[in-house]
């Protein structure tokens, strides 16, 4: 192990949170840097610089405005200008270099990267939908990562960013403070938040949704009731940390699909106090409450969402975020594994760990599937001879931790997506030899 690796893990053993979703929290690292009673005093204390950082509209409606007051060491104005890099291997909406294509399609994990590659230098794009200057729409990245970033910071102008860790641990260095990721949680960064990435282990994979639209939230429960699904308490932000670095920090800012820089002369990681509810959190999906049925019947599976970014049309989310956690299966005269079907939304499924139960093989963590608008898909046919002569006795699912992006528009690939060498060939042959057994 590094020595910043054990550094990056010292200081990820220390961290305590704010705890709930949505919340209008505040924090402060110094005592006294946080005003009391205005956000912007003539004199902010301590000598701090006052800010606000919108990631709503000022007139959104309450319900859904986002914002918060970030007292800084230097403002975030205080900047050289930006000029474009060369965006490796990440891009964004719209996405028009490929044509769209109906056919299902499974990858393998990315291959490993070069050694020194960072989170932001291993970040890969799939595809995804809409347009970033619109704010609509979704992307799908991957990342393959062995070096923590080093005198670099990275912010999405285009999207917040949920993370989904799959192989190592990540520390998160935000604006707002630090979070530790490891497989199995999800983090999520603010349209906007200045990050870095350090490494707990020597190697980190996983999946990112970079979402356009309205940000993430918590789904609306019906009849479940007051509680279920995530739970808002369980939703972990950070407690204000700062950095107090001069000298070169390189800050990398992802606007309109591409990647622009500037050198700063100070670390942007430097707000002292802060208030607000635009802020970045962590979630660890095994505290997801999975709901199901228990007479008959695989329910949709939208009965395991666990974010979703809404849409001007009620019911009908920009991304889903769905977790197939733990559960139990006790469905009687039921197919238990997930039914066939034909889906106007868009699926790209992702494995954290373990296995998937409408997939015997093939689907391995690290690896995905795209399901596009309308593809036929289901179980394998090793899963379905297998589900449909079990004894249907009482059967818990603990072997696998498997989530999906689902979308309202079609998934357009990238080129590098389209023809990856770790683009699985021959995924349709998994439904090869579903027998014919009609017998009228
Ligand atoms: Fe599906």
């Amino acid at each position: 192990m590094t020595s910043s690796v054990e550094q990056s893990r010292k200081a990820a053993e220390a961290l305590s949170y704010l705890s709930g979703f949505g919340n209008q929290h505040s924090s402060e690292a110094v005592p006294g840097a946080l005003p009391i009673g205005r956000n912007s005093p003539q004199r902010a204390p301590l000598g701090l610089y006052a800010e606000q950082l919108s990631g709503a509209a000022f007139t959104e409606p309450r319900a859904h405005n986002r914002r918060s007051w970030l007292y800084r060491i230097r403002p975030s104005a205080a900047h050289p200008p930006y000029h474009r890099i060369d965006s490796g291997g990440i891009t964004g909406a719209p996405f028009t270099e490929s044509t769209p294509d109906p056919n299902r399609l499974r990858w393998n994990p990315l291959p490993e990267p070069e050694a020194g590659t960072d989170f932001l230098a291993g970040l890969w794009t799939l595809g995804g939908n809409g347009d970033a200057t619109q704010r609509t729409g979704m992307a799908i990245h991957l990342y393959a990562a062995n070096a923590s970033m080093t005198d670099r910071v990275f912010g999405d102008a285009d999207g917040e960013l949920l993370i989904v860790p799959e192989h190592g641990g990540l520390l998160l260095r935000t604006e707002f403070g630090l979070l530790r990721a490891e497989p199995g949680h999800v983090a999520l960064i603010p349209r906007g938040v200045r990050f870095r990435v350090e490494l707990l282990d020597a190697y980190a994979r996983g999946y990112v949704c970079e979402n356009y639209g309205q940000p993430f939230t918590l789904p609306d429960l019906g009849p479940i009731g007051a509680n279920g699904l995530a739970n808002p308490r369980d939703f972990l932000a950070p407690q204000a940390a700062y950095e107090e670095v001069e000298g070169p920090v390189e800050v990398v800012n992802k606007f309109c699909g591409n990647l622009w820089s500037a050198t700063y002369d100070h670390s942007p990681l430097d707000v002292v106090a802060w208030h607000g509810n635009h802020v970045p959190y962590v979630y660890d999906l095994r505290r997801f409450n999975v709901m199901g049925t228990i007479s008959y019947d695989h329910p949709d599976p939208s009965i395991f969402t666990v974010l979703t970014s809404p849409s001007d049309t009620p019911g009908l989310a920009g991304v889903d975020f769905v977790v197939f956690a733990p559960r139990w299966l006790v469905g009687e005269d039921t197919f238990r594994p997930p039914y066939f079907h034909r889906n106007v939304m868009s699926e790209y499924m992702g494995l954290i760990e373990g296995a998937y139960d409408a997939k015997a093989e093939g689907f391995v963590p690290g690896g995905g599937s795209l399901h596009n608008m309308m593809s036929a898909h289901g179980p394998d046919r090793e899963t379905f001879d297998k589900a449909s002569a079990a004894d249907l006795k009482p059967q818990k699912i603990d072997d696998g931790l498997a989530f999906m992006f689902e979308t309202r528009w079609p998934v357009t690939l990238t080129p590098q997506a389209a023809h990856a060498e770790h683009l699985q060939r021959g995924y349709d042959d998994v439904w090869l030899g579903l027998a014919k057994n009609f017998r009228p």
